[in-house]
């Protein structure tokens, strides 16, 4: 973590400090349903107003076009306060003079929420004059939004060419897991990525089989691969136009040393739907009018043994249909067994992306693994090996 700047390289006392969070949060009927993103921050936003900081706290929420009071955040505003228990105060602008006069009647200690920044289309164009607007309400910026570092806009990257730029502890955290997962981990890695489609993991894909010793995939994901190999998938959801790419991929790993893990067996049923009969047979067995809704007993065993055998764990995407009980079960058990490995001190776990946190949520074990990340996209963009303008920016020059 030297590489970057962090709240141990700031002096925060009695300045303004514009903190970039992420809090694009759940919601439903106005109430947020999810605070761990703002659990994840709260440590910042309370260090900050200790150390007599002034607390501006920016975000977007949603993909609104244009001012709209469905996406406001104040609601989320209040879900602050609730789980920082302090008070946080809000502005209906992020910019101007409503925003400035907000600012002006803070104190040290003092958190303020301006309104989403998206309100303005020139967020997301990074507009170097909206930049200017918000730079002039602080006098530092801490971005600890690492789920929307992937984003190359205004209050995500842009303050840090005009402010003196510092990463929060929830961004250093995120950070520092993902280093030990992907940048320097301790051999064999193994990563699993689930999911429907290769077409929106290739880069991911290719990424990982230059850096892991063993790529475990599952989902609908695999089906490709099978269907590339020459399996028969019955109705499975199947990316049959991508059968050379899914050979090409594999022809990546072996050449980079890489152990390509997929199915030996398979649950298939004839309707996709919760509790519907189904089976376990060999992937050299499903029949024409069956689809692959999860991995099968055997395929578990030969996942966990690669993760009994490795050190460092990366998940991404889930194994199989695991909104559909009981389709969940080959994500739960390998989940069940990669928890039990961290616990005893045998694997670092770190897992991410949208579907893979609710699946881990889902199965129990979120807590039990070294690290869970907040971040969908990002994540992602991350392990494809991607540069994150909003981590770039905080690079310690
Ligand atoms: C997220 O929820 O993944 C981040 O907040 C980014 O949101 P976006 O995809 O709308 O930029």
């Amino acid at each position: 973590m030297t590489a970057f700047r962090t709240l141990d390289d700031a002096d925060v006392a009695h300045k303004r400090v514009l903190v970039r969070v992420d809090l694009n949060v759940p919601t439903e009927n106005g109430h947020v349903t999810d605070t761990t993103r703002i659990e994840r921050q709260a440590p910042t936003i309370t260090e900050i107003a200790d150390k007599g900081g002034k607390v501006i706290l920016l975000s977007h929420f949603g993909r609104p076009k244009g001012r709209d009071p469905q996406q406001s955040l104040k609601p989320v505003a209040d879900a602050v306060a609730q789980v920082i228990k302090r008070p946080v105060a809000f502005a209906n602008d992020c910019i101007g003079p409503e925003a400035a006069a907000a600012v002006a009647a803070m104190k040290p200690g003092d958190i303020l929420c301006l309104e989403n920044t998206r309100f303005y289309k020139e967020e997301e164009k990074n507009d170097p004059g909206f930049v200017a607007e918000l730079a002039r309400l602080g006098d530092l910026w801490v971005n600890d939004a690492f789920s929307s570092a992937h984003r190359a806009h205004a209050s995500t990257e842009g303050l840090g060419h005009k402010l003196p730029a510092y990463a929060g502890r929830s961004m250093q955290a995120e950070l520092d897991a993902l280093s030990k997962a992907l940048v320097a981990p301790e051999r064999p890695v193994a990563a699993v990525v689930g999911g429907a489609k290769i077409s929106t993991k290739l880069d991911l894909l290719g990424n990982l089989v230059a850096k892991v010793d063993s790529l475990i995939i599952g989902g609908a994901m695999a089906n490709t691969f099978l269907a590339a190999l020459g399996k028969p998938v019955g109705k499975s959801l199947c990316e049959h136009d991508l059968a050379a790419t899914a050979r090409e991929i594999l022809e990546k790993a072996k050449a980079q040393n890489c152990d390509v893990v997929l199915p030996v067996d398979v649950v298939v049923t004839k309707t996709f739907a919760a509790n519907s009969p189904s089976r376990a047979v060999s992937v050299d067995d499903v029949a024409a009018d069956e689809m692959i809704v999860d991995i099968g007993p055997k395929a578990v065993d030969q996942v966990v043994s690669v993760l009994a055998r490795a050190k460092t764990l990366v998940w991404n995407g889930p194994f199989g249909a695991f909104e559909l009980e009981p389709f969940d079960n080959g994500t739960v058990e390998v989940a069940e067994a990669a928890a039990e490995l961290t616990e005893t001190g045998k694997i670092i776990s770190v897992a991410g992306g949208g579907d893979t946190v609710a699946a881990l949520n889902a199965a129990g074990v979120a807590d039990r693994f070294t690290y869970v990340s907040t971040a969908g996209g990002a994540f992602l963009e991350w392990m494809e090996g991607k540069a994150l303008p909003g981590v770039e920016i905080l690079r310690a020059k």
